[in-house]
């Protein structure tokens, strides 16, 4: 008993010994490129704090000329002057970018145009997550505002200069929240209904779609182009949230540092060879097919297990008839039994129904994503 106690006051002092190894463990990597960018030309946008700034801090450190596109230049000029003191390149600069405002992304691509002569890397980062319904300057609703048109415009602003800059590649940072994710045209600024949490799901979801496209309309022009999943990072992208701020406080320690959350977008800006798998969304350092793998693993281990578990719990009455072996199942499986025969066949039917539509439905997502390219 003391024992059990002294374990459960020790928890939390393990957990936190722990928690850089769990994170690590968690994170899937780093970018392992060895790349030097000297002479080339960067944009990240949103790089005054979170993802993007540890972006933008590693393109400073292979050489290359960043610009931070940022809506608060105050915080983005903080943010080059220690960029500038880390890396020792002086050639971090800071421009006002305000994605909710087409006007400034114009405003923003102009000074750019007229500023640089190449633009080899666009990095598509800055996001709002779960923010209480409002709209942009313009009219449209502010997830897909931000997160998908005021990326839209800047890179169709920008795209003659990277084509001219060829082998040049735009990054769009996604989310894996875009499964969630619907395109509704009849309710696109989300005046008919509006959810904070799916309006960044539908969101997320243009950013893939938007780089599909792309690639595809860009096939031999020299313009690459890659959606990403960063991860869960602990970032202040929950700041609207105050639900989501406790969770992600809570599980600070397990959760992506930003500069882990760097790494996938770091991976497909800098990565040789990339180039066959333009308009491929990445998670994990994988190509979307993958994650599709990994997910169809996932549910359908996830889902037989339960099945089995179900079909045991079920017909371990017969199978294990005598209360001493009964012993061997676990507080589940106690719980399990309290419901009659009835119940625990429909819940084995739940399951296993589970099972066939998962895995049909994983099974038919993976299969559009490599032969169709959905
Ligand atoms: N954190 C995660 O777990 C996670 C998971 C999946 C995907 N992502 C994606 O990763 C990207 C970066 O997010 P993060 O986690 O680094 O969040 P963050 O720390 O909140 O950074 C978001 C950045 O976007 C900027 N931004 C917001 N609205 C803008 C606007 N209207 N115009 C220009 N810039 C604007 C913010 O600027 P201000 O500081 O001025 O607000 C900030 O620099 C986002 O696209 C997000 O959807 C994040």
């Amino acid at each position: 008993m003391i024992g059990v106690l002294l374990l459960l006051l020790l928890l939390p002092f393990l957990l936190y010994i722990a928690a850089p190894q769990i994170r690590k463990m968690l994170s899937s990597g780093v970018c392992t490129s060895t790349i030097q960018l000297p002479g080339k030309v960067a944009v990240v946008t949103g790089a005054n704090t979170g993802i993007g700034k540890e972006t933008a801090k590693e393109l400073a450190q292979r050489g290359a000329r960043v610009y931070l596109a940022c809506r608060d230049v105050q915080k983005g000029e903080l943010v080059a002057r220690e960029i500038q003191i880390m890396t020792g390149n002086q050639q971090v600069l800071v421009r006002k970018l305000d994605l909710a405002d087409t006007k400034s992304i114009r405003a923003f691509a102009k000074g750019f145009l007229a500023e640089e002569k190449h633009l080899h890397i666009l990095i598509n980062n800055a996001g709002v997550m779960m923010c209480p319904y409002s709209k942009t300057a313009d009219g449209f609703e502010m997830h897909m505002g931000v997160n998908h048109l005021g990326h839209f415009l800047l890179t169709h602003l920008l795209l003659e200069k990277l084509k001219e800059s060829a082998p040049s590649r735009v990054v769009n940072v996604s989310s894996l929240a875009h499964h969630l994710g619907r395109i509704h045209f009849h309710n696109l600024q989300g005046e008919k209904f509006y959810h904070a949490g799916l309006a960044y799901c539908h969101s997320k979801l243009a950013n893939i779609l938007f780089t599909q496209e792309l690639a595809r309309r860009l096939k031999g022009a020299g313009v690459t182009t890659y959606s990403v999943h960063p991860g869960t990072v602990n970032s202040e992208l929950v700041r609207h949230s105050t639900l989501m701020r406790w969770i992600w406080w809570l599980f600070s320690f397990f959760i992506k540092t930003p500069q882990q959350g760097a790494q996938t977008s770091l991976y497909c800006a800098l990565t040789e060879g990339l180039e066959v798998l333009s308009g491929n969304h990445f998670s994990f350092f994988m190509v979307s097919f993958e994650e599709q793998k990994f997910l169809i693993l996932m549910k359908s281990h996830l889902s037989i297990f339960s099945f089995i578990t179900c079909a045991f719990g079920v017909l371990s009455k017969k199978l294990l008839p005598s209360p001493r072996s009964q012993r061997f199942i676990t507080v589940f499986f106690q719980q399990f039994y309290s419901f009659n025969i009835k119940f625990r066949s429909m819940i084995l039917l739940f399951f296993f129904l589970n099972f066939i539509l998962f895995t049909f439905y994983t099974a038919g997502s993976f299969f559009f994503n490599i032969f169709i390219g959905i």
